[in-house]
């Protein structure tokens, strides 16, 4: 059966809309499920809704999210082109971190949404969402460069990258993501090259090569 992908994401707005799997639905104003296109190629995830996006119920609308469109442009990338979500779906009281339990209770909706968009590449703002895939990595070693992961049984490309919430506290790690984004950009150049070359994703172009290699050659 061809799932569409669009219905498919608009269930999990729905669960998310009726989620009580947490407390924070009693504090929050609105659910912020994610937004993007169902076909996106790259998907973000970032930590959860802030002040702005609790009273729209959409991603990074607020500085954070004026700051991510301007540094989707380094990557030739637009809003409208990728999908945008969070680890977390309703906003935790005066933006304090995610909790464990928060984050298991939120789990399936974030991964039933990377399993129907099935992005090329996860782009992870900030520490949360990279302890999800590359757990006990510290962002300040790892970021810019992407890693093949595996994640419920298929090979993603993951690519860690500080949390633009940072970027607008600190000029270094600003001076830092924007490096990191047009690495993205090339990087995604990169993919469809191979991809128009060969035919193949380049994990399989890759695949008869050791995994520190295919590592190195990621970048
Ligand atoms: N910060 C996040 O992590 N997510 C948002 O949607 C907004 C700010």
């Amino acid at each position: 059966m061809v799932v569409d992908k669009q219905e498919a994401l608009d269930r999990v707005a729905q669960m998310v809309a009726d989620c009580q799997r947490c407390f924070l639905y009693k504090t929050a104003k609105r659910s912020v499920s994610g937004q993007g296109n169902p076909d996106a190629k790259v998907f973000f995830i970032g930590e959860a809704p802030g002040f702005n996006e609790d009273q729209q119920g959409v991603p990074f609308c607020g500085r954070a999210g004026k700051l991510l469109e301007k540094f989707l442009e380094l990557a030739s990338l637009t809003r409208e082109e990728v999908f945008i979500a969070n680890m977390l779906r309703h906003r935790p009281p005066s933006n304090r971190d995610p909790s464990e339990a928060e984050i298991a209770a939120c789990r399936p909706f974030l991964d039933r949404q990377i399993e129907v968009i099935e992005p090329k590449v996860i782009v992870t703002l900030g520490r949360f969402s990279m302890e999800k895939f590359l757990p006990g990595s510290l962002i300040s070693r790892v970021h810019g460069q992407p890693r093949f992961v595996n994640f419920s049984g298929k090979e993603y490309i993951v690519f860690p990258m500080y949390h633009p919430a940072a970027s607008l506290r600190n000029g270094k790690i600003k001076a830092l993501e924007e490096k990191d984004f047009v690495k993205l950009g090339q990087f995604l150049a990169k993919l469809n090259q191979v991809q128009e070359k060969t035919g193949q994703n380049l994990s399989k172009h890759l695949s008869s090569q050791d995994k520190s290699e295919k590592q190195m050659k990621l970048i």
